[in-house]
This record gives C-alpha cells, structure tokens and sequence, in this order.
C-alpha cells in the first residue's frame, strides 16, 4: 500500500507531509462511504474496512525492536512494535474506527476524547476527555473520519500537547483543506493519513462532496 500513498500537500509549518491512501480498495470502500443509500450498517463495515488501510499506512516506517524467536525449525530474529501508539478515537464518528485500529495494533492503549461540534457556530464543544497523563514518550494516533473546520481536531491536539506528547497523528478518512491548514498551525507539528482530500466546505461547515454526517452515518441521528 505504500507505494501507492502519495504525498497530496506539504505541511508548511513542518515540512511533514499530508500522505493520502491513494488505492482501489480505499476508492471502493470510501465510495460506499459517500453514497447516500448506503445503510448504516453497511457504512460501519465500510469504515472499518478503510480504517484497516489508514492505520496500515499510518505505522509505515514505525521503530521495530528485535525479538528473538524459534521457528519449527531454527532460531532467528523477528520484530514487534517499539513503542505502539495511544489509540484516541473522537467520540461520536471516531468509535466507528477504533475497534479496527486497536485489532491491528492489540498491544495499544485506548484514550478518549468527546467532542460535539455546534450547529450554528461550527465550534466544537468537548464533552469528554480520558486520557493518559504522561504522552511525552507516546506517539498518538488521533482518529476520527471528519476533518472539515479541523476545529475539533485542533482541540484534541491541544488536550495531547497538554500531556506532552509530541509524536502525533491525525488518522481521517476525508479531510478538508480548511482543516489541513488548521492543523498546519498546531503545535506539536501533526501528520495527516487520509483517504481523500475533498474540495472544500459547505455554508454549513460541512465536507464537499464529503459523506455526510458521519456520527449520524453510522449511530443514527442525535
Ligand atoms: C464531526 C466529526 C468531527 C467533526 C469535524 O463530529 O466526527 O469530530 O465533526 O468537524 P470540524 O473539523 O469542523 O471540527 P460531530 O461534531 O458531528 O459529532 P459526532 O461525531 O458526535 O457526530
Ligand atoms: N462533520 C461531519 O460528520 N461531516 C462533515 O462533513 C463535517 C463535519
């Protein structure tokens, strides 16, 4: 899959790169995402599938540590992760990701953060936050399938960069440029895994042509 992610855009804050899943299987799920017939059940099972692929992507290139193993037939060395990243699904959208992620990477950790954005202001309102005190040594993936003002995911990185952490991904399925010019403000610097950078926001601050509500998708109206 990696010779298929493509660089889309440079952070200009950090030089790092907004790396889009750019592959046939990704095209097919997050089209079942954008069709408006697909049933919420079915749009969980996409977003599952897709989720595979970005965290797939996401761990390209992670430090590995050596383990000593013996095969059926000799001794010789393996790997495993050197140090799993902190899983933080953004509640409502991001549970619809995290189960996937965490059957990926079943040595990580889980922390939580709840956030509703408001209809009107497109502000994001946090609700809930469960998470480790010390990120200092800890690299995180953020997941979430919507950035669209990036509002609630600037908040997020500001709750992690409160915990010191330093090594920060943001995993969505649809980004927007607004969103992506956001995050290029955040401190510490956030790389990006997306399906697809979209082509902007509606009046209503929602993701064009996008998937819709993407929390409603999946877990009905609120
Ligand atoms: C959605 C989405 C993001 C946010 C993105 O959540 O899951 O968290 O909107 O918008 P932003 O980039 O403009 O902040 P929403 O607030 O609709 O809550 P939900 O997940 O509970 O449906
Ligand atoms: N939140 C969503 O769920 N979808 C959008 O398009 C924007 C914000």
């Amino acid at each position: 899959m990696d010779a298929d992610a493509t660089p889309a855009a440079t952070d200009p804050h950090t030089s790092d790169a907004v790396i889009v899943v750019d592959h046939p299987l990704a095209h097919a799920r997050l089209t079942t995402l954008r069709d408006r017939r697909t049933d919420n059940a079915a749009f969980r099972g996409a977003l599952a599938d897709l989720t595979q692929m970005l965290i797939y992507e996401a761990l390209c290139g992670a430090a590995e540590d050596p383990v000593g193993i013996e095969t059926p037939l000799v001794t010789t060395t393996g790997s495993r992760l050197a140090t799993p990243p902190l899983l933080v699904p953004v509640l409502r959208a991001g549970l619809g990701m995290v189960e996937q992620a965490h059957a990926m990477i079943p040595e990580s950790n889980v922390g939580f953060v709840g956030i509703a954005r408001d209809e009107e202001t497109h502000e994001p309102v946090p609700y809930l936050e469960s998470l480790p005190t010390d990120l200092s040594r800890t690299p995180v993936f953020v997941l979430d399938p919507m950035l669209a003002t990036g509002g609630s995911m600037v908040h997020t990185i500001g709750l992690l960069a409160g915990r010191g952490a330093v090594d920060v991904t943001a995993v969505c399925v649809v980004a927007a440029p607004e969103g992506i010019a956001a995050l290029a403000t955040c401190s510490p610097p956030v790389r990006l895994v997306t399906a697809a950078v979209d082509d902007g926001l509606d009046e209503n601050a929602y993701i064009v042509p996008g998937l819709g509500d993407a929390g409603d998708r999946q877990f009905g109206p609120r």
